[in-house]
């Protein structure tokens, strides 16, 4: 978890990657139904400009179908962007429960508001595959182009300023609780965001090479 631009969409790839489970990016999959312009999308299109957040029910469904449906789940799962609310938190762990699973560790990616002006404003993605990159911090081999595909890369609709500053200002109020949550559970890590990608890889990989609950 972490504040728009934190680095989640960044990190998760290489979590999935490095520890061969799957990625369960929130905000990717709800992009997709946009895309598809089915009635979600047309719903979730309009909250997201708006900065609010997707029903909690709609989110938690979709992410039991990824758990129960999704082959690539089998050896578990990073969640990118969910639990966002108290309710989606709590519906998380009746459903792990359900399926005799726990999370292992939940990490905060900590940055002060002020530095995720730049990242957001000069980000830009792959959309087919949701690789990022950054104008300045991040850039693509080619300018506006993907290096794995060639293809152009985009801005995503909500990255301006105005629509980031609802963003935050949601999850201050609305995501913040989760952190007390976690942290009332044992199971919260908070991870400097503001170093550079590398150094917060290091550190994120050392939470989950640790045994969980600091049990050997
Ligand atoms: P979502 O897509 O999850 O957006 P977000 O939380 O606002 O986060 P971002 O994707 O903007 O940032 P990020 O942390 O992934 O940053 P990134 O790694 O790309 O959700 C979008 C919307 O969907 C929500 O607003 C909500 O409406 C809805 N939604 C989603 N989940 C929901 C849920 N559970 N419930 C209800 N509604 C939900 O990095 C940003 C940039 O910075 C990149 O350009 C990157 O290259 C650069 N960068 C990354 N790390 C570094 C670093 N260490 N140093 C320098 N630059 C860096």
């Amino acid at each position: 978890m972490g504040p728009p631009g934190a680095g989640k969409g960044t990190q998760g790839p290489r979590i999935r990657d490095e520890f061969c489970v799957c990625h369960i990016a929130t905000g990717d999959m709800l992009r997709e139904q946009i895309a598809q312009k089915t009635e979600l999308g047309k719903e979730a299109k309009k909250i997201i400009a708006a900065g609010g957040l997707v029903n909690d029910d709609i989110m938690v469904g979709m992410i039991r179908d990824q758990l129960e449906n999704n082959s690539n789940c089998k050896n578990g799962f990073v969640l990118d962007g969910f639990p966002r609310t108290i309710p989606q938190a709590e519906k998380l762990d009746a459903m792990l429960l359900e399926r005799k699973e726990k999370l292992d560790s939940v990490v905060q990616l900590q940055i002060d508001d002020q530095l995720l002006i730049s990242r957001i404003t000069g980000r830009l993605v792959h959309k087919a595959s949701g690789r990022t990159y950054h104008r300045e911090f991040q850039p693509p081999k080619k300018p506006m182009i993907d290096d794995v595909t060639g293809e152009p890369l985009e801005q995503r609709d909500d990255d301006n300023v105005d629509t980031l500053r609802k963003r935050l200002t949601t999850f201050h109020q609305q995501t913040g609780p989760v952190v007390s949550y976690y942290k009332s559970k044992g199971l919260w890590h908070g991870i400097d965001a503001a170093q550079s990608p590398s150094v917060v890889w290091d550190n994120l990989s050392k939470v989950f090479r640790a045994p969980p609950n600091g049990k050997s």
